[in-house]
């Protein structure tokens, strides 16, 4: 009987919820609409993954979500938030193209009285977050995954001393490191090759390149250009920032009829074959479906006037960062399968 109680009580406790959670209606009784927009379209990771995670679970919700591209121009960014403002979106979701340029969109949404979501890229001027109420952040802890790319590595540097082309106990590596300044670009920079140090194995940077648009053609062109230079012969490690670049870093070597140990890190579906097929030693799951459907959620949370996680398992990291950080996942060849 108790029993039958407590579930009648969680039923009628559900109702509301669900109902909202279908209808998903605004402030007037139409739909939730959320301005959104990607920093560039032209990247595999946001293009691929994000964005069309954003669209199905936004319609999931039965909010609607309109999603710019914002071509990697932080001036395009600000008009097109000026738009979304005088079309009195709900919420915006803004993936920031320049990540020290917060500032002019928080004072946007703060004097139009929107929240707003910021994802993927974390705002990097200090106390940023502070200075709106309605302001959160959706993301990753940025150097969980240099910190788990670099365990890999270093793993699989004691298990292959064959790796070790010139037998001085040194790696010599060359990275590509994606968009500079960006968090997840600096932090992963650090962090991988720190694993090495931690580990006491001792480690040569031959060369690194960074690279705005994270992309294919640049990790092909740097490839290219570094295996014909001095030091060519030397390179025993190949670290990549994100799998985009690592593609054209394969097609490189592959062209220059050259196998060397390669990592990545989002775990694109491409990756997947590329481990299956031996040219990849691993990467690390940059979950952005899990990422799309935080950033949905506060959105439309924030819309309600909701506390931001209501009815999630979502979790604000502190009040400082107001984020909610999405966990990296190590994938080897061991485990690759279960990400397909
Ligand atoms: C990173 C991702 C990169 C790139 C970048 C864009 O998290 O690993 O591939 O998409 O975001 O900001
Ligand atoms: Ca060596």
């Amino acid at each position: 009987m108790r029993r039958i109680i407590v579930f009648a009580v969680i039923a009628l406790m559900l109702v509301p919820v669900v109902v909202s959670a279908n209808g998903a209606p605004d402030a007037k009784g139409g739909k939730i609409v959320i301005g959104a927009n990607i920093y560039s379209f032209a990247d595999n990771f946001m293009n691929g993954v994000m964005k069309p995670e954003l669209e199905r679970y936004a319609a999931e919700k039965g909010a609607a979500i309109i999603i710019v591209d914002s071509e990697g121009q932080q001036a395009k960014l600000n008009d097109q938030v000026d738009v979304f403002i005088a079309k009195e979106v709900d919420v915006l979701a803004i993936n920031l193209v320049d990540p020290a340029s917060a500032a002019s969109v928080i004072e946007k949404a703060s004097a139009a009285g929107i929240p707003l979501i910021l994802f993927n890229k974390e705002a990097t001027e200090a106390g940023i977050m502070g200075t709106y109420d309605k302001v959160w952040y959706v993301g990753t802890n940025s150097a969980e995954s240099g910190i788990i790319q670099g365990e890999m590595m270093v793993a699989d540097w004691k298990e292959h001393p064959e790796w070790d082309k010139n037998k001085d106990g040194v790696v010599q590596y060359v990275l590509l490191k994606g968009e500079p300044g960006h968090p997840d670009a600096e932090a992963r920079t650090v962090e991988s090759v720190k694993a090495f140090r931690d580990a006491e194995i001792p480690v040569e940077q031959l060369a690194l390149e960074a690279d705005p648009n994270w992309s294919t053609q640049h990790g092909n062109d740097k490839m290219q250009a570094w295996l014909t230079a001095s030091f060519g012969d030397r390179i025993e490690l190949v670290i990549c920032n994100n799998d985009g670049m690592a593609f054209g870093a394969i097609n490189a070597l592959k062209a220059a009829g050259v196998w060397l140990p390669l990592y990545g890190v989002d775990a694109l579906d491409q990756a997947l074959t590329h481990i299956e097929d031996g040219e990849m030693n691993g990467t690390v799951l940059n979950d952005g479906v899990g990422q799309s459907r935080a950033t949905v959620d506060l959105a439309v949370n924030a819309a309600l006037g909701k506390d931001v996680t209501d009815g999630t398992n979502w979790i604000i990291e502190d009040n400082v960062s107001k984020a909610v950080r999405v966990p990296y996942v190590a994938v080897t060849p061991e485990n690759y399968q279960d990400f397909r």
